[in-house]
């Protein structure tokens, strides 16, 4: 008897120990049949699926949910910003559009050095000197212009409508007002609507940016670039010190750019091309951990951390000394992603030690960007696909709030390198490539991407976070074809980056395996799970096999995925 019962127990711990190990049940994001919107805020994502369920496509939806996280997301969303759009169209034609800032023609490669070399602190980060000449106006027009289906006034109407009705404020977002308001003190010379002391639940009215959005579709793009907005937003900046004149802004054009495509085993990513960096040194890490077993060494191993840090470290060297903007500056780009220079880049690497910085070539540079930029992916009911990275730069950009016209003015200047081999605000360290010059574009790292699976459109992915867009983006692609993981799961999995330098790997705090963190150590690795409470907000969509899209959403946010 007494054998009977010990058989049992065995039995039953052996039962209970393989249950344990089945894989839990896969968390989705939302699924819907047809259509999806994923942006940082619901209301934005909302009047996007709205457009789509009009029958707009995925251009139409682009401009209202621009215009509308403009309205709801401050914070980055803009009109006096930038970025960079992605498209794949139905058929499989693909393209690109630059509506990054640029420099003014008064821009001179040392306005940020004082008369010692030095640089002068925050002159490029806070207030209008910071400012860089916002292509966002120009980018939302073009895009309509060009593909577009719906008239201007049914994407532009429920914005309008949102921002005299007002936004009510998330607990998430009253934080971030909250620690921004002594920054908004110091740069405005009058008191402007954030600095009111606004609480969760708040509706927050933003009558002014209705009116701006209002002259905007009555007088189209010229408002914004030649018209009373133009003259109110340069008579204003110029008040505030800035260099910006009406001649910058009526010489502002975006650009039509082929992005960056390359495979991996049978995906094809298609992202973003010079002046973003984001395109590149994607596909530099992706074709250098290509030959690796990642699916093997499983999810956020000692072994996978190893070979993705490495890659990303040998990238980000590369990209910090040869990318910047293409109608300035001569890059190989063909060289950089090229299987022989790729694979000889990793034959320092071994999984004994971690190869110093150091020793990576073009070691004289550091890169540092903000972390406060914002994405939001569309794929519409025809099987056209928008991946979308817009910014101010900085969290409300420069800081600098023009109350007449309702919106804050980017720090895109803080991009260029201000003096090679000077980190900037995202500790990325620079080099002549990118170099500041009147009319040039600031390298970038927004990353909008599109990926295939053997030919078929696949996922759209992107996010914000300076220099740590490339890396969030690397891994939720990763997550999904290496680790098997849903959209939602991607997206939400712990993240980590290294820049190169500083020669550190930056995780999510408590998000690590401690024995993992030790064996990285061991190995020769620096681990930095302090400073980086969040690394990038990924908003992307997945094509299931049957044709359905599975949103993900990032909780680390308040983005949110809306269709149908
Ligand atoms: N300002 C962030 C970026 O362009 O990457």
């Amino acid at each position: 008897m007494k054998k009977l019962i010990y058989f049992l127990f065995v039995l039953f711990i052996l039962a209970y120990s393989c249950q344990k190990q089945e894989k839990a049940e896969p968390v989705l994001g939302l699924v819907t049949d047809r259509a999806m919107v994923v942006s940082a805020r619901e209301e934005a994502s909302k009047i996007g699926s709205d457009i789509l369920q009009q029958g707009g496509n995925a251009f139409d939806a682009m401009v209202g949910t621009g215009l509308a996280l403009a309205v709801t997301y401050p914070f980055a969303g803009n009109l006096g910003g930038g970025g960079f759009m992605v498209y794949r169209k139905n058929d499989g034609k693909i393209g690109g559009l630059d509506f990054r800032e640029k420099a003014p023609l008064l821009a001179t490669k040392k306005m940020y050095q004082d008369e010692n070399g030095d640089i002068i602190p925050d002159k490029s980060t806070l207030g209008s000197m910071a400012i860089g000449v916002p292509g966002s106006v120009a980018g939302l027009f073009a895009v309509h212009e060009k593909f577009g289906s719906l008239p201007l006034e049914s994407i532009f109407q429920p914005v309008i409508a949102l921002a005299k009705k007002g936004v009510v404020v998330t607990s998430k977002q009253e934080a971030r007002i909250k620690k921004y308001q002594p920054f908004f003190r110091l740069v405005n010379k009058d008191s402007i609507p954030l600095e009111y002391d606004w609480k969760t639940n708040d509706t927050i009215k933003y009558s002014a940016l209705a009116l701006t959005l209002e002259r905007l579709l009555e007088n189209g793009q010229d408002e914004f670039y030649k018209g009373e907005t133009a003259k109110t937003l340069v008579s204003f900046i110029q008040s505030q010190g800035g260099i910006i004149t009406l001649d910058d802004l009526a010489k502002y054009e975006v650009k039509w750019r082929h992005p960056i495509e390359f495979n991996y085993d049978n995906l094809k990513i298609i992202s973003m091309a010079p002046p973003s960096s984001g395109g590149v040194c994607l596909a530099e890490i992706m074709k250098m951990i290509e030959p690796y077993n990642l699916d093997k060494y499983g999810h956020n191993t000692v072994k996978s951390i190893q070979v993705i840090t490495e890659a990303e470290r040998r990238a980000f060297a590369d990209r910090n000394y040869f990318l910047g903007d293409p109608d300035f500056a001569t890059m190989p780009l063909k060289t950089l992603m090229d299987d022989t220079y790729l694979n000889e880049r990793m034959n320092s690497f071994s999984f004994k030690k971690a190869t110093p910085s150091e020793e990576v070539s073009h070691g004289d540079i550091e890169i540092i960007e903000s972390n406060e930029t914002t994405h939001y992916s569309i794929v519409d009911q025809f099987g056209n696909a928008v991946s979308v990275t817009t910014t101010l730069n900085g969290a409300y950009g420069s800081k600098l709030y023009c109350s007449e016209l309702g919106f804050f003015l980017n720090n895109e200047m803080d991009d260029f390198s201000s003096k090679p081999g000077t980190p900037n605000m995202f500790g990325l360290i620079g080099a002549e490539a990118n170099s500041i010059a009147p009319e040039k574009r600031m390298l970038s790292s927004m990353t909008p991407t599109i990926v295939e699976k053997d030919g078929a459109l696949y996922m759209v992915v992107g996010s914000p976070g300076g220099s740590t867009i490339i890396t969030s983006v690397l891994q939720t692609i990763l997550n999904v074809h290496e680790y098997n993981m849903t959209m939602q799961e991607a997206v939400d999995a712990p993240r980590f980056h290294h820049q190169w330098l500083p020669d550190e790997i930056r995780m999510e705090p408590n998000s690590f395996d401690p024995e993992i963190i030790k064996q990285l150590q061991k190995r020769g690795f620096t681990t930095n799970e302090k400073d980086s409470p969040v690394i990038g907000k990924v908003d992307a969509i997945r094509i299931l096999p049957d044709k359905r899209l599975e949103g993900g959403a990032d909780h680390r946010g308040d983005d949110t995925a809306v269709g149908f």
